[in-house]
């Protein structure tokens, strides 16, 4: 990495938080259900996760930039650029994935309507409330990404294809896991906001999400074979199932002293970070802005 000259702005990149621009090739020839197995009711769940990222991040990066102007250090700065334009990347190839789905019937719009809405009753609250409920989100995503990235059961029985996205979505959800709530601090952000967070989380995204991911798994044939739609919901939610070891995390959350940066993933991200985009790595050749990034 490239060291800045005393007078040119600090970039994302040069703060560690680089948005890489990656031309994904979603395969012709990929199973519609895509996780666990071919599992319906596992593979439904992401792709709701697909359908909602996009106006989910359009939400945290404008709850974010409405703070920018009053963010003096350089560092914190180009963190914060960091993080929108990974976010703004992120967006844009679930987008393209969410196309790709609804070509094989996999439809992630009912999700993605049901979050505009919920989205819009957060939009209602204050700024620093709305701020507040992404430090949350964030949160969420970056337990999720953790076990995501280091769950090898779960990681050997997805599509390869499909893997490589959610991986590179994933590291980058660890890189800039800290970043809204640095933010956060920064302009003063107090408890009362954040424990009031979860609740509207709650109370507006939940159910919605929820909707989603049963119709969706109804209509991905759960009923034709209810057998596998039962190995699905314990693989997500029984004792040790992937979702349940998610939700045992959230409350971190809303402990004293928390800080998204307390809980280390920084080895963890330098090894996917080489696996990735390292030399021969597996993203290496579709990574479009590797030159641009370290200039
Ligand atoms: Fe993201
Ligand atoms: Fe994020």
């Amino acid at each position: 990495m490239q060291a800045p000259s005393p007078r040119r702005k600090l970039s994302g990149a040069q703060a560690g938080i680089p948005p890489r621009h990656v031309d994904f090739q979603f395969p012709a020839q990929a199973p519609r259900h895509f996780f666990f197995d071919g599992n319906p009711a596992a593979s439904s769940i992401f792709a709701v996760f697909s359908g909602i990222f996009p106006p989910g991040e359009r939400f945290f990066v404008e709850s974010v930039r409405r703070f920018r102007d009053r963010i003096d250090d350089p560092e914190l700065k180009a963190r914060v650029s960091g993080f929108i334009g990974q976010e703004a990347l992120h967006g844009r190839e679930h987008e393209r994935l969410n196309a790709w789905f609804a070509e094989r019937g996999i439809d992630t719009g009912p999700s993605e309507r049901r979050v505009k809405w919920a989205l819009r009753q957060l939009e209602r609250f204050s700024p620093e409330q709305q701020l507040a409920c992404t430090t949350m989100m964030e949160h969420f995503t970056a337990i999720l990404a953790e076990l995501w990235l280091t769950d090898e059961e779960f990681r050997s029985k997805a599509d390869p294809e499909m893997l490589k996205l959610w991986s590179w979505h994933a590291l980058e959800e660890l890189e800039h896991k800290s970043v809204a709530y640095e933010v956060y601090e920064k302009v003063g952000g107090g408890d009362r906001e954040r424990r009031r967070a979860t609740t509207l989380v709650a109370i507006f995204l939940l159910p919605g999400i929820l909707a989603s991911w049963v119709e969706l798994s109804l209509r991905g044939g759960a009923l034709r074979d209810p057998r596998e739609f039962y190995r699905g919901l314990v693989a997500l939610l029984g004792r040790r199932g992937f979702i349940t070891r998610v939700l045992r995390k959230l409350p971190f959350y809303w402990r004293d002293g928390f800080h998204p940066s307390r809980h280390d993933t920084r080895a963890l991200e330098a090894r996917v970070r080489e696996q990735l985009f390292g030399e021969g790595g597996e993203l290496r050749e579709q990574w479009k802005n590797r030159e641009a990034l370290a200039a």
